[in-house]
């Protein structure tokens, strides 16, 4: 925890920023249900247990003056053919806004409201994203090899909701199709009034 004003460098190509009070990473077996291909996930998954991504967050009380922030770097890859992704939330408290700022690599952010209202951003280097109060997000990388780096800044109590992304997922998905990226729409996805 932070009470005096103080500085870090993000260091490329890793991304690794120099200070940091957590480091948050994902695999394969946390994201069960989540890609399209379950067929795809479970071969993956007998294989390794890859690692998907990694968040460094530089962490402040979590009240609403303060800014938490830190680094995502989701890999390379993909389960059949969509991309490695990360779980993507709902802020717990709805009316919170996002500032992605892309330091390095290519892909998107998958962004949705709660009435299904749905927005994909194109992320590379030198990006900023603001993903408005009520948006949930997920950043999905689509390059062949390097890593999606981001900078993130959000209120300091906006809090997680993974849980309903988790139902059924984003109503689109980002595929690859003859080695470039489509999206289309999610066959599990249904709008809010038929659920
Ligand atoms: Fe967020």
């Amino acid at each position: 925890m932070h009470h005096l004003p103080f500085t870090f460098e993000i260091a490329l190509p890793a991304g690794v920023p120099t200070e940091y009070d957590n480091h948050i990473t994902r695999s394969l077996s946390s994201m069960r249900g989540q890609y399209a291909d379950q067929q795809a996930y479970d071969a993956q998954l007998a294989q390794e247990d890859v690692l998907l991504y990694e968040v460094y967050e530089i962490c402040c009380p979590e009240s609403s003056g303060e800014l938490l922030n830190g680094i995502s770097i989701v890999h390379p890859g993909a389960v059949g053919d969509e991309y490695f992704m990360t779980k993507g939330h709902f802020h717990a408290v709805l009316e919170t806004a996002e500032v992605y700022y892309c330091l390095a690599g290519e892909g998107y952010m998958v962004m949705e409201t709660p009435e299904g209202e749905s927005s994909v951003a194109e992320l590379r280097p030198g990006k900023v994203l603001y993903v408005p109060p009520r948006w949930a997000h997920r950043s999905v990388n689509t390059g062949a090899a390097a890593d999606l780096i981001t900078f993130f800044v959000y209120p300091g109590h906006a809090g997680h909701d993974y849980g309903s992304i988790e139902k059924q997922g984003f109503r689109k998905l980002v595929v690859a199709r003859d080695n470039r990226p489509v999206i289309v729409d999610n066959p599990r996805w249904t709008p809010p009034e038929e659920r």
